[in-house]
Formats: C-alpha cells, sequence, structure tokens
C-alpha cells in the first residue's frame, strides 16, 4: 500500500489541481490531499471549508481522500505513512520555489521523495490567485473550477455578479 500526499494551499481547489490528483491517483495506491491550515497565509476560505469544497470535488475519485494539517509537511506526512509528496509543476516560473521546498522537505526527511507533474497544458495558466481575482472583478470561472467552487466564489463576491448567476445555495 503506497501513499502519497497532495499538499497545498488550495484556496480554492482548481480544474489544474484535479488534473494533478488524478494523475496521481493512477500512480499510487491511495492519496491523501493535504490542505495546509496556516495561519500566516491569508486565505479566502477556511481550511474546513477548502477540505469541504476539495471532498466535493473529488468524491468520484475512490482512492482520494481530503484533510487538513498544521505545522511542518514532513511531520504531517511521516504520522500518515507517506512515501511521496505530489506538486503540480506549471510553468519555468513555479520551479526554482519549488526546487528549494522540495530540497528543504528532503533535507528534513531524506526518505520521502517529491514527485512533480505536469498538468494538461491548458492549465498552465491557472492558479487559485487568478481564479480568485477574475471572480471578484466579475469575470466568468465557469472553465477553471468545480461547480461547487464556482458557487462558493459567486457567493463571496455577490456585488460583481447578475444575480441570475447566483445559487440559492450559501456556504
Ligand atoms: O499551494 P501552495 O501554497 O503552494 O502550498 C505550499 C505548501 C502548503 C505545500 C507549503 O507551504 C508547506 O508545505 N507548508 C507547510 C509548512 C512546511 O512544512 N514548510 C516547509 C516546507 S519548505
Amino acid at each position: 500500500m503506497v501513499r502519497a500526499l497532495y499538499p497545498g494551499s488550495f484556496d480554492p481547489v482548481t480544474n489544474g489541481h484535479l488534473d494533478v490528483l488524478q494523475r496521481a491517483s493512477h500512480l499510487f495506491d491511495e492519496v491523501l490531499v493535504a490542505v495546509a491550515n496556516n495561519e500566516s497565509k491569508q486565505a479566502l476560505f477556511t481550511a474546513e471549508k477548502r477540505v469541504e469544497l476539495l471532498r466535493q470535488s473529488t468524491a468520484s475519485m475512490p482512492n482520494v481522500r481530503v484533510t487538513s494539517f498544521e505545522g511542518l509537511l514532513v511531520n504531517f506526512a511521516r504520522s500518515q505513512g507517506a512515501r511521496a509528496i505530489i506538486r503540480g509543476l506549471r510553468a519555468v516560473s513555479d520551479f526554482e520555489y519549488e526546487f528549494q521546498m522540495a530540497l528543504m522537505n528532503r533535507s528534513l526527511e531524506p526518505s520521502l521523495e517529491t514527485l512533480f507533474l505536469m498538468p494538461s497544458e491548458e492549465y498552465t495558466y491557472l492558479s487559485s490567485r487568478m481564479v480568485k481575482e477574475v471572480c471578484r472583478l466579475g469575470g466568468e470561472i465557469g472553465r477553471f473550477v468545480p461547480d461547487c467552487v464556482r458557487e462558493a466564489l459567486l457567493s463571496r463576491f455577490p456585488g460583481q455578479h447578475p444575480a441570475s448567476e447566483l445559487s440559492q445555495k450559501q456556504p
């Protein structure tokens, strides 16, 4: 039973994250998505909400579980018996940060490998930060995120969108 950890902020999860997750789920017995509950990073959604949105978005992936964690990633990975960390790599611009993080994690826990997976090219420009900005400024985000995330975002930025776009459901 080989378990991989897919950590991130997921504020919120996008179709790019789900593409990477789908690929990872074909390689490992189990993929545990780990939402970082990091006080120092200003998130739009609470960790609980980010976990809920991920659970809804991954309901059709039988070997994927979702949870949140605090503290060092390597400690959490050890506590879960994970053998690998999955990270998505979109463009060269991601590389330096990811390289630093992978080597830092390796020096903290040499037995844990970081694996990079490339999302489909249609998602190489996609980021949670940009999806939030587009939604905040009234743009349509339906192509970039699952429906539950679109609804959650629309209800956070209701003033920018016609009432007809808003669901009755509030977060
Ligand atoms: O989606 P993100 O924001 O790029 O994810 C970054 C994340 C959460 C994976 C990273 O910040 C992390 O692992 N945080 C936990 C604290 C930690 O272990 N820091 C040292 C890693 S270099």
